[in-house]
Formats: structure tokens, C-alpha cells, sequence
């Protein structure tokens, strides 16, 4: 991964452009309705009340070249979750993901997390993989999962107590 990438905590002023990357970054999955579907995933709470846990990745001009959106569960804080990830289409493949997911895990093993949790579209194909090569275990189907036609595939990794 290039060493000219800068990682850091998000402010409440990332909110917007992180929004902005959310359909080109996406390569439009689900055309209108998946970008609108995404946005709302993404409100400004998580700028101000989960930073410590997430990351913005910068290139050198300034510009978003990643981000990452966790946070350990309140229901169980043996378990962590990962809300959404996304990376520059033009410096995919390049170790950046996976980079944000091994800083994550240990941050929250820090923290006594023990378990990774995420979900994702079926269409995703690519998230789909992705989390397959990072050790993830992946659910079927999971129908109306986040509401009426919001079917999603569920994510789950362990975390051994030591280092990833
Ligand atoms: C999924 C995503 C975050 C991967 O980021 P990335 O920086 O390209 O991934 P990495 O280069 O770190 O790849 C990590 C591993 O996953 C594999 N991988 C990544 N994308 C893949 C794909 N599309 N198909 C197959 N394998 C893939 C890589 O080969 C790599 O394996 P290795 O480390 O064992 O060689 C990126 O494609 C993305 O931002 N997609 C759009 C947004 C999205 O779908 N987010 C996830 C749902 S919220």
C-alpha cells in the first residue's frame, strides 16, 4: 500500500465528502435508489459519535482516498461492527481495505472485542469476495433483512486474543 496515504480519525467535517463518494464509489449498484439507500446509511452522527473507531484516509493533495465506519456493539461489547467501507475505485486492489480492516481489528481487540460483524447487498459481489479473503464467514440470503426488499448476506470473524 502506498506509503503516501495518510490515515486518520474523521471530524464532522469528512460527513459531506464521504456522502459524495457514496455513488461514484459504489459504481452506481442499484442505480438512484441504492446511492439515496447508502446516503442514509451514512448520517453525520457517525462523524461526531464514532470516530474513535473509524478512519479517513487521505491522499497527499488532501483528497478522500478511504474511509471506514466501526464501532464496538452496545448490546455486546465482546462484538465489533463494521457499518460501512469503501475505497477509491482507482487505488483498488492496492491493499487499502484490508489495511483499514487489520487496523480495525486490532483497535477493537484493544478494546476486549472478540468477534467482527458486517453485512452487505447479495449484489455485492465484490464486498462479497472482499470479506471472504479477509477471513469473514458469510450467511445466506438473509431476506427483507433491514426492511421490506433490503435483503442483505451477513459477515462474521473471529478475533483470536492475540495479534491478527
Ligand atoms: C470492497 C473494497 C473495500 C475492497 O478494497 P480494496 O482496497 O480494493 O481491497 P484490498 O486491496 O485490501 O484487498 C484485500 C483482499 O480482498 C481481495 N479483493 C478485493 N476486492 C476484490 C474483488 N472485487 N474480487 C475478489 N477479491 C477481491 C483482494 O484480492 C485481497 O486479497 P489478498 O490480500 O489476499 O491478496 C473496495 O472494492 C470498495 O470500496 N468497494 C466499493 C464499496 C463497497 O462495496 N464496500 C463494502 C460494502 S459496505
Amino acid at each position: 500500500m502506498s506509503a503516501d496515504l495518510t490515515f486518520r480519525e474523521p471530524t464532522e467535517d469528512d460527513h459531506a465528502r464521504v456522502l459524495a463518494a457514496l455513488g461514484p464509489w459504489w459504481g452506481g449498484l442499484k442505480g438512484e435508489a441504492g446511492a439515496k439507500e447508502r446516503a442514509l446509511l451514512v448520517p453525520r452522527l457517525y462523524f461526531q459519535h464514532f470516530t474513535p473507531t473509524s478512519r479517513v484516509v487521505e491522499r497527499p493533495d488532501g483528497a478522500l482516498a478511504a474511509f471506514l465506519i466501526g464501532f464496538v456493539s452496545q448490546t455486546d461489547p465482546a462484538t465489533a461492527y463494521i457499518h460501512f467501507v469503501g475505497v477509491d475505485p482507482a487505488l483498488h486492489g492496492q491493499g487499502i481495505g484490508r489495511s483499514l480492516y487489520e487496523w480495525f481489528f486490532e483497535r477493537v481487540r484493544e478494546l476486549g472485542v472478540r468477534k467482527v460483524k458486517c453485512v452487505t447487498s447479495p449484489q455485492n459481489t465484490a464486498s462479497r469476495a472482499y470479506h471472504a479473503r479477509l477471513g469473514f464467514e458469510v450467511s445466506d440470503v438473509l431476506p427483507d433483512y433491514d426492511g421490506p426488499g433490503l435483503d442483505r448476506v451477513a459477515f462474521t470473524r473471529g478475533l483470536a486474543a492475540g495479534p491478527a
